[in-house]
């Protein structure tokens, strides 16, 4: 007797890995011109996305862009903006939209961290902590969330850190605002749902970038120890999820967190 075929057509091969496949899509990465928004936003010029960098360091922003035109082939520029500075949102969206007509992808990265007990923060640090992480996230996806809603399609991606999902000494500001990315996340995800426009976190573990070589060499050692795969993670370790995240890979995933931290949170 002949096999009997399942009956939902399967994809073709082509189908299948074309799943990753950025051509034509827009991204704008904030902070991206350094560590791991540099990673990202090669890894999504990589797969065909043009991209916007914005960053408040204008230099390594425009860096950052020429090194993806000239090592992708695609097009790209850089703007100049504090994430948390309304105006210069409104002004980094409407350049990036003025060069390529929209925005696809929206990699809200850019941010900071200050290490100290709570109770010795000021009030302006631990404002500038909620002004460059929730703020400014709240910012973009406001000023880009409307079009998104109206072309119907959009992947909005927030760069939290399981420092938002667990405990740690010295981190509390950076930790309230990277737990508020996550829940962020989950609410736009319902409210652009109907939009067919996902909205997701990453949350990083202890990656080798420029923020966390600040660390003096016995909290490294810790990190390394308590790290189940016995090493920091690589910002190139975020080009895989944030493809993920960003493409039709993950067509049915949205409101999630996806923790990318070497088995931190699985203790
Ligand atoms: N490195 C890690 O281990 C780690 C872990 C978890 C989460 N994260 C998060 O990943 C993101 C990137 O971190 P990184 O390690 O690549 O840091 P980084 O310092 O290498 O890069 C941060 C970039 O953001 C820009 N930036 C910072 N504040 C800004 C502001 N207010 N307006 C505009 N641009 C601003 C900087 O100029 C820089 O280019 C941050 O949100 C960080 O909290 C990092």
């Amino acid at each position: 007797m002949a096999a009997r075929h399942p009956s939902a057509a399967l994809p073709s091969p082509d189908e299948v890995r074309g799943l990753n496949n950025l051509t034509g899509k827009v991204a704008l990465v904030t902070g991206g011109g350094s560590g791991l928004g540099r990673a990202m936003a090669w890894a999504l010029a990589c797969h065909g996305a043009n991209i916007a960098i914005v960053d408040r360091d204008g230099s390594t922003a425009a860096a950052c862009a020429a090194e993806i035109a000239n090592g992708t082939g695609r097009r790209s520029m850089s703007a100049v903006a504090e994430v948390s500075n309304e105006a210069e949102v409104e002004r980094a969206v409407e350049a990036a939209v003025a060069e390529f007509g929209r925005v696809d992808i929206l990699i809200n990265n850019a941010g900071h961290n200050i290490r100290k007990p709570m109770l010795e923060f000021t009030c302006e640090e631990f404002d500038s902590l909620y002004n460059v992480h929730v703020r400014g996230t709240f910012l973009f996806c406001r000023a880009l969330g409307p079009q998104m809603q109206k072309r119907k399609t959009g992947s909005i991606i927030n760069i939290a850190s399981i420092l938002g999902q667990v405990g740690a000494r010295n981190v509390a500001p950076y930790a309230a605002a990277k737990a508020s990315l996550a829940q962020l996340a989950r609410v736009l995800a319902l409210e652009m749902a109907p939009f067919g426009v996902r909205v997701n976190a990453i949350a990083p573990g202890y990656i080798d970038a420029p923020l966390t070589r600040q660390h003096a060499p016995d909290v490294r050692k810790h990190i390394i120890d308590h790290t189940p795969l016995g090493r920091f993670g690589e910002a190139n370790e975020l080009i895989g999820p944030v493809v993920f995240l960003a493409s039709d890979a993950s067509s049915f995933v949205t409101g999630t967190t996806l923790v990318i931290d070497g088995g931190w949170t699985a203790q």
